[in-house]
């Protein structure tokens, strides 16, 4: 297949959506984030991406916390409305009717509809031109009842909210294509 160059840039067509919480000035705000994710699993630790002017990252600055919450489609919505509305103008969390509750790091806002949030403390800020990349060590990690199946968690009911950048457009995940670890086996020599 030929290839042609384009300008330096990330290109991953499809990204997993998630919103950062912060307090900011004593109270909890929302961004969508559709880059960074997990930078090391031992221990577990996010890298987010944040514009330098956005009002979430004020709050992080302050509190040296934030939050990772995790949607499912139905939440999609919410999720946008977080993405297309500063906090510094209206008060995302009223508009959107969440629920809000703090773990053990006391300053994280986890919005409760959410089934996955993880509270995490700031090791690091790594500033490019356009992001603040903030590094973050998950403190607590919480996921909703249902999906649990013998007190471990379990995906199979769960339809992530995911995002085809180039189209701009949220979709969900699609057909299995394979097991990992395993598909690939045939290509290894005996
Ligand atoms: C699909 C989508 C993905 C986004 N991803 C990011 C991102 O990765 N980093 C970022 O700084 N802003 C991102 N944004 C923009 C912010 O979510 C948006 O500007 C938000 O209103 C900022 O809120 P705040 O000022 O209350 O912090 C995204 C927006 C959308 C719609």
């Amino acid at each position: 297949m030929g290839k042609k160059e384009l300008t330096a840039q990330c290109l991953i067509p499809v990204r997993l959506i998630y919103l950062a919480g912060a307090n900011v000035d004593g109270k909890p705000n929302f961004i969508e984030i559709a880059s960074g994710g997990i930078l090391s699993y031992g221990p577990p630790m996010f890298a987010v991406p944040i514009r330098h002017h956005h009002h979430t990252l004020k709050g992080i600055l302050e509190n040296w916390t934030f939050s990772v919450n995790v949607p499912s489609v139905e939440l999609a919505k919410e999720a946008d409305y977080c993405g297309t509305v500063s906090g510094a103008n209206t008060d995302k969390v009223r508009d959107c009717d969440f629920k809000i509750s703090y773990g053990k790091l006391e300053t994280a806002p986890m919005i409760d509809q959410f089934p996955i949030t993880m509270e995490c403390s700031v090791i690091q800020i790594l500033r490019t031109d356009v992001h603040s990349v903030v590094i973050g060590r998950v403190d607590g990690t919480y996921i909703s009842e249902e999906l649990l199946k013998e007190g471990k968690p379990d995906f199979d009911s769960l339809a992530p909210l995911l995002y085809f950048a180039q189209k701009g457009e949220y979709f969900t995940a699609g057909q299995s294509v394979g097991k990992a670890r395993s598909i690939g086996n045939e290509l290894k020599k005996s």
